[in-house]
């Protein structure tokens, strides 16, 4: 058994980061564990969760599982948590809850946790004293020894939890499934040194690691010759990508690189505007497939409570960097993560927060309410906000965020834009839906040739979270 540690998890080792390239090993007896069963993995949280989703359940197939529909029909059910804000918490404990029913009428059904929860020392301590019955539990570092950990849970008939603390280097050749045949998640560095003083994702993601740019070049020509449309790099602070790496090469060359290979549609998540360069800027603007969207987490407006997040810039660097990015990207859109009720916020840091919205009128922001998170700067914190408050501030900047989606999107109407149709859209059976260069949701009415195909589409309404078009070919 190996469980996290927050104080091992805090540090930074200073070795270089290793490149591993062959520690993805299943061996015969491996390959043929799931056969004749059923896996069902449940994924919570953000990109890079569901990209490792991709990752686990094409590492559960190479053992001979197949993928259920529903979690009630799998012989194996994963929970692939999200640690961000306490709701993830609760949603995954909730779906534990159900499952515990499901295993007594199930025996023989085997039931793990990985993800950002199992990083977390409390959430261990918890499954060992109050969920025996799961059987396994396994880090965000060492998904590529899923085989052996799963082989030894079930050989074993016992709970086996294998959490290492300190990030392993690049573990790479790990196999995908990916969800689309048109667009790709694909991670360009691991982790985060950042250390936001609200922030759990620098002790259950590690410290910064940035792939090989030969390895991230080498998985996108495979992906256009398997005909995927887009790419989105992803990372936890992409912006900081290569500053670990032992040769002079940052997000600027690693963008220009991705767009020389001609892939169509290039997209990043997420940058910190501390390490958004004037390069990068320029780089956006010559290629024509890096697409014009730009998540730009603002989380607040005021001096003080920017300063108490750890965030690295003032209120006014945050609108210079974005009034340059909209003079150089007039077409860009641009979206933004916001917290409320960090410790302390009072009404007067809260209306310098709406002031940025007043002045940015983002594309679309994601708006939070501070949650605490054990072992983080901003847990020791005084927080002297009421909740009610909380959900005041809340509400009041939903309403104003909500007000400039909406005017964004009316200046849509009657445009012809490129949306990349990705399907039939969920809520719509009848009608295809996929996303313009600008990120924006368009449902679509048209054929289901178009499919996979990046087309003009004539924008004729818009709500306040998607727009409505037709083929315009
Ligand atoms: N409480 C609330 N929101 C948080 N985020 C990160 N940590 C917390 C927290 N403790 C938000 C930030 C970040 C986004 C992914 O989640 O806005 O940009
Ligand atoms: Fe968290 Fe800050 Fe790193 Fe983003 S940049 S993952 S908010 S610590």
């Amino acid at each position: 058994m190996i469980i996290p540690n927050l104080e091992k998890a805090r540090k930074r080792s200073k070795g270089p980061v290793l490149i591993r390239e062959h520690d993805y090993k299943v061996s015969p007896e491996e390959k043929r564990l799931g056969i004749g069963k059923k896996y069902f993995i449940k994924t919570y949280g953000c990109q890079m969760n569901e990209h490792d989703g991709e990752n686990i359940k094409a590492i559960l197939e190479d053992l001979s599982f197949e993928e259920a529909d529903q979690y009630i029909d799998a012989d194996l059910i994963l929970l692939n948590t999200c640690s961000i804000r306490e709701n993830a918490h609760n949603k995954a404990f909730g779906m534990l809850g159900r499952i515990k029913h499901l295993k007594q009428q199930k025996p023989g059904l085997i039931v793990g946790l990985c993800g950002c929860m199992a990083q977390e020392e409390t959430v261990v301590e918890n499954i060992l004293e109050k969920y025996k019955w799961l059987d396994l539990v396994f880090g965000t570092h060492n998904i590529y020894r899923l085989p052996k950990i799963l082989a030894e849970s079930m050989k074993n008939n016992h709970q086996e939890i294998e959490v290492m603390s300190i990030e392993g280097d690049v573990v790479e050749n790990i196999p995908v499934k990916r969800d689309s045949k048109y667009k790709a998640w694909i991670n360009i560095m691991y982790g985060c040194d950042k250390f936001c003083t609200y922030c759990i994702v620098p002790y259950t993601r590690g410290k910064q690691r940035s792939r090989d740019p030969k390895h991230i070049l080498n998985e996108i020509q495979d992906l256009i010759k398997d005909g995927y449309q887009e790419v989105t790099l992803l990372g936890q602070n992409v912006n900081a990508y290569g500053k670990d790496l032992s040769i002079s090469y940052g997000m600027e060359n690693l963008l220009e690189d991705v767009a020389k290979t001609g892939v169509k549609r290039i997209r990043f998540v997420t940058s910190h505007p501390w390490d958004f360069t004037d390069r990068m800027i320029d780089v956006i603007k010559t290629y024509p497939n890096i697409m014009p969207y730009i998540h730009l987490p603002l989380q607040s407006g005021s001096n003080r409570i920017l300063k108490l997040m750890g965030r690295r810039y003032t209120k006014e660097e945050y609108l210079t960097l974005f009034y340059k990015i909209k003079k150089a990207l007039p077409y860009s859109s641009i979206t933004t993560d916001i917290i409320v009720g960090f410790p302390g916020e009072t009404e007067e840091d809260f209306l310098e927060t709406l002031d940025v919205v007043k002045k940015c009128k983002f594309d679309s922001a994601f708006t939070f309410i501070f949650s605490k998170r054990v072992g983080t700067p901003a847990y020791k914190m005084k927080d002297l906000v009421s909740v009610e408050e909380k959900n005041k501030r809340l509400q009041e900047l939903n309403q104003l965020v909500n007000q400039y989606s909406k005017l964004a999107n009316e200046q849509y109407i009657g445009k012809t834009v490129p949306v990349l149709i990705e399907g039939y859209s969920e809520k719509n059976g009848t009608c295809l839906m996929g996303y313009t260069d600008t990120m924006k949701l368009v449902n679509v009415v048209g054929d289901a040739k178009y499919i996979g195909h990046i087309v003009n589409v004539a924008i004729e309404d818009v709500k306040t979270w998607s727009m409505d078009g037709k083929i315009a070919e």
